[in-house]
């Protein structure tokens, strides 16, 4: 798949389904949210990967309503970042590459909120993560043919030449 064609066709899918997913398909997903743009390199993002039914479940309890599907993954990945002045950016631009990265990879997944929500504090304290780490995203990751039927703004309401 080339890069345009996985920017226009990646969709955040609720509906999981279970399957197999190979460990080194997984680091290939994780090396691409590394490798994410980072304000001056600091490079403050942490990647936790997800597999084990119980936590998978245990999260879901924890984030409530924003994700019900996270029990359906096959894995979720937990994205944390150091809370350095850009924290939010590089964790956001983590996110994306890695949701590109799932998409090319023949996989679906969702971008759940994680920055300012209520379950940030007990989502770190269920994964041991130290003190002085911001929850970025959550990103379930399984199978699914569904297509989300999803309404985007057209290219000549967004695009401004010259001025606003
Ligand atoms: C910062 C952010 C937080 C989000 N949080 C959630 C969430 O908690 N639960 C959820 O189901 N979807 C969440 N989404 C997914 C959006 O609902 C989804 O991206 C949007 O509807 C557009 O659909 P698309 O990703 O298929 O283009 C989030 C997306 C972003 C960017």
């Amino acid at each position: 798949m080339d890069t345009i064609e996985c920017i226009k066709t990646r969709r955040c899918k609720r509906n999981l389904t279970s399957g197999e997913i190979k460990r080194e398909i997984i680091e290939g997903i994780i090396d691409c949210g590394r490798l994410a743009p980072t304000a001056n390199n600091i490079q403050p993002c942490e990647f936790v990967i997800v597999n084990d039914r119980k936590k998978l479940l245990k999260l879901t309890e924890i984030v409530g309503r924003n994700a019900p599907f996270l029990k359906d993954a096959v894995f979720c990945i937990i994205i944390f970042a150091k809370d350095v002045k850009y924290y939010l950016e590089d964790g956001c631009a983590a996110t994306e590459n890695i949701l590109l990265a799932i998409n090319n990879f023949g996989l679906s997944a969702c971008w759940v909120a994680g920055d300012k929500k209520e379950y940030a504090f007990n989502v770190a304290k269920e994964l041991n993560v130290p003190s002085g780490f911001k929850l970025i995203s959550i990103i379930p990751v399984g199978y699914s043919d569904k297509k989300p039927d999803i309404q985007k703004r057209k290219l000549n309401e967004v695009i401004h030449w010259e001025k606003f």
